[in-house]
C-alpha cells in the first residue's frame, strides 16, 4: 500500500469507530409504556432489544415516582424525589434511563442535577410535565449571585434529555413583577425586580442531546446552554406570550459546536440568542414568532470583550417578530462577531428583518445626551467589530413602519461593520433601508429594496 492509501483506510476505521461511539453516546434508551418490561422497578436486567441476547444489558428505567416517591399530583413538592432519582441514576453503571412518567404534573423547586460524580450514561426521558411553583417566595438565590436558575444540569457528560413531555416555568408572577415590561398594557411596577431565573440551564455539558421537548412560560429564558461543547438540540418547542419579558427561547453562551434544528419558538424576547464565547453555532429549520427574532448579542456590554464566530442560520421562518436576524453590540465594548451567514429565510410581517445595531442600548440603560453610553463608558470609543456577515436568499414582508435593512454601525470606530454581503434579498420594495458607517458592503444577485451604493462595492468613508 502506498502511504496515501494507508492514510485513507485508517481514516475509514476512524470514521467507523467514531460513528459507533456516537451511536453509543446518543443511542436512545428504552421507551416507557411500550412493553411490559419497562414497568418493572426491581433490579431485573433485561436485554435492550427483544430477541437479542448478545446486546449489552440495560436496567429498567429509574422512575421518579417508583424510585423517588414523586407524586405528580400537580401540588406536592416533588423536589426531593427528583433529587433521589437523579442520585440513583447518576451512580448506576452503564446506560441508564431516568423516567418522568406521562400524564402527571410534577411540581419541583430549584434543582441542580450534577454530573460531576456520575458513573452512568444518562438519558432523562420526560413524558409528563415538570412544573415550577408559582410564587416568588418559592425561590431562594444564593447571595450575590447574578445569574439565577430553576433547573440546572451541570457537568454532565453524554447526557440525553428527551421528551415528548413539557417543562413549564409557570412564570406569570415573575413577568408581572419584572422591571422590564414589554407588555404594552402594563405600567412599570413599583418594587419591581430583575431576579427571574432561567428555566432550564445546561452548564459545562459535553456531548449533549436535547430533543422533542416542550418548554412553556419560563420565568426568564427558557433553555440556556452555558459553557457546553458538542450539543444537538432538535424538535424543541417554546411557548410563552408575546408580552412576557426576557423570555428568550434558546440561549447560547460560551458554547462550541452546537446545532439547533427543527424547532418552533413563540415568545416575548429573542427566539434564539447567541452571546459571548460561542463558536460554531448552527441553527437549521427554525420557526419564530412572536418574539424578537434570532440574535447574535448583545455583545460588549459594560465595556466587555466578547467573541462570537462561525454562526450559520439556514432555513428559518419568522412571522410577526420585531426583528428578523439581528446582530447587536453595545458602544464601548471590544472583540468581534465574525464569519456569520444567514440564509434561506422567510420573513412575514417582520419590523426589522435584517439589522446590525452597533449602537445597542436596551431600555433599562440611561441614554445620555442622546447617546447610549452608561456613565463609565462615556468618551470611550470602542466597538465590538462586526465582520464577514452574509445575508443570502432572504424573502418576505416588512411590518408597517418597519425597515427592511438597517445597518446602524459605530461612528467612532473605523469599519466597525465590514465585509457585509447581501445576496438575493427580496423584501418589500417600498420598505425603508437605512445604514450608517458601513465598511465594505457587497451586493450580489437581486437585492430589494435596492441599496444603490452597494452595487459597485463602494467603500463608505466615515
Ligand atoms: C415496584 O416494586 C414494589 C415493591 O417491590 C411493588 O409493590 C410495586 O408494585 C412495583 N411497581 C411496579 C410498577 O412494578
Ligand atoms: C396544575 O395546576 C395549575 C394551577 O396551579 C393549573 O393551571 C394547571 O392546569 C394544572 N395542570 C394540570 C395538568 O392539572
Ligand atoms: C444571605 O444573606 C442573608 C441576609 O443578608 C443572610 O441571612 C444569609 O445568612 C446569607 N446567606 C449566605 C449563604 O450567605
Ligand atoms: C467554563 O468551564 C471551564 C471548565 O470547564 C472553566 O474553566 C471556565 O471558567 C468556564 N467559563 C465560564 C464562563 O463559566
Ligand atoms: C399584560 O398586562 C395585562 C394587563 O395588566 C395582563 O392581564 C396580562 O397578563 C399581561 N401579560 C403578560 C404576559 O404579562
Ligand atoms: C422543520 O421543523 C418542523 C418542526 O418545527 C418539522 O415539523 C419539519 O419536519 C422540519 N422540516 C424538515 C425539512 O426537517
Ligand atoms: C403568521 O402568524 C399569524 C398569527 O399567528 C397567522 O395568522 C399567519 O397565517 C402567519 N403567516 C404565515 C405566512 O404563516
Ligand atoms: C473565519 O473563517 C475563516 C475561514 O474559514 C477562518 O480562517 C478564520 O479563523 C475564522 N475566524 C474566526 C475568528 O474564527
Ligand atoms: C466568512 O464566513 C463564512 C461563514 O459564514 C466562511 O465560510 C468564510 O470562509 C469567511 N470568510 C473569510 C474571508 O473569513
Ligand atoms: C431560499 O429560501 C427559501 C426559504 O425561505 C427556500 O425555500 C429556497 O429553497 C431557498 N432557495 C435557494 C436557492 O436556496
Ligand atoms: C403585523 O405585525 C403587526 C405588529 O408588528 C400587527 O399589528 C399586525 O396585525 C400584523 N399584520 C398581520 C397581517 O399579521
Amino acid at each position: 500500500m502506498t502511504p496515501q492509501r494507508q492514510l485513507f483506510s485508517s481514516g475509514i476505521v476512524v470514521v467507523l469507530v467514531f460513528s459507533i461511539s456516537i451511536s453509543l453516546c446518543f443511542g436512545r434508551g428504552t421507551s416507557p409504556g411500550s412493553t411490559s418490561r419497562n414497568r418493572g422497578n426491581g433490579s431485573r436486567r433485561l436485554p435492550l432489544h427483544k430477541g437479542s441476547s448478545t446486546r449489552p444489558l440495560t436496567p429498567p428505567p429509574i422512575r421518579v415516582d417508583v424510585f423517588g416517591g414523586a407524586k405528580g399530583d400537580n401540588r406536592t413538592d416533588d423536589t426531593k424525589a427528583f433529587e433521589r432519582a437523579w442520585e440513583k441514576a447518576c451512580s448506576s453503571n452503564g446506560k441508564v434511563v431516568l423516567l418522568v412518567p406521562p400524564h402527571k404534573s410534577y411540581r419541583v423547586k430549584q434543582i441542580t442535577f450534577s454530573g460531576a460524580q456520575c458513573k452512568s450514561h444518562l438519558t432523562m426521558q420526560i413524558h409528563g410535565t415538570i412544573m415550577a411553583f408559582g410564587e416568588l417566595s418559592d425561590y431562594h438565590f444564593p447571595n450575590n449571585s447574578k445569574l439565577h436558575y430553576w433547573l440546572t444540569f451541570e457537568s454532565v457528560q453524554n447526557l440525553v434529555v428527551e421528551g415528548p413531555g413539557t417543562i413549564n416555568g409557570n412564570g406569570d408572577k415573575w413577568w408581572q413583577s419584572s422591571c422590564k415590561q414589554n407588555n404594552k398594557t402594563h405600567k412599570p411596577v413599583p418594587n419591581c425586580n430583575n431576579d427571574a431565573p432561567t428555566a432550564v440551564t445546561f452548564k459545562k455539558c459535553n456531548n449533549l442531546m436535547v430533543n422533542n421537548l416542550n418548554f412553556e412560560k419560563a420565568q426568564r429564558k427558557h433553555v440556556s446552554f452555558e459553557n457546553c461543547t458538542n450539543v444537538k438540540a432538535f424538535g424543541i418547542s417554546v411557548n410563552a406570550p408575546e408580552g412576557s419579558p426576557n423570555t428568550d427561547g434558546i440561549h447560547v453562551t460560551e458554547t462550541k459546536n452546537i446545532h439547533i434544528s427543527n424547532s418552533r419558538i413563540s415568545t416575548g424576547d429573542d427566539c434564539i440568542s447567541i452571546i459571548s464565547g460561542s463558536r460554531n453555532v448552527q441553527a437549521t429549520n427554525i420557526t419564530c414568532g412572536p418574539g424578537h427574532g434570532i440574535s447574535i448579542g448583545s455583545l460588549g456590554k459594560d465595556g466587555s470583550e466578547d467573541h462570537v464566530s462561525d454562526v450559520t442560520v439556514t432555513g428559518a421562518r419568522l412571522n410577526g417578530t420585531m426583528y428578523g436576524v439581528r446582530i447587536k453590540t453595545w458602544p464601548g465594548g471590544s472583540g468581534y462577531a465574525t464569519n456569520i451567514t444567514f440564509q434561506n429565510i422567510q420573513m412575514d410581517n417582520v419590523t426589522n428583518p435584517i439589522i446590525i445595531d452597533q449602537n445597542y442600548c436596551d431600555t433599562a440603560t440611561k441614554v445620555i445626551n442622546g447617546e447610549c453610553k452608561p456613565p463609565p463608558l462615556q468618551g470611550r470609543s470602542n466597538a465590538v467589530k462586526v465582520h464577514n456577515v452574509t445575508y443570502r436568499n432572504i424573502t418576505g414582508t416588512v411590518a408597517k413602519g418597519g425597515e427592511a435593512i438597517k445597518f446602524d454601525c459605530s461612528k467612532t470606530v473605523r469599519d466597525g461593520c465590514d465585509k457585509i454581503v447581501l445576496e438575493n434579498i427580496k423584501l418589500d420594495k417600498g420598505a425603508a433601508v437605512v445604514w450608517s458607517n458601513v465598511g465594505k458592503l457587497t451586493c450580489q444577485g437581486l437585492v430589494s429594496p435596492n441599496i444603490n451604493q452597494c452595487r459597485n462595492n463602494i467603500k463608505f468613508a466615515l
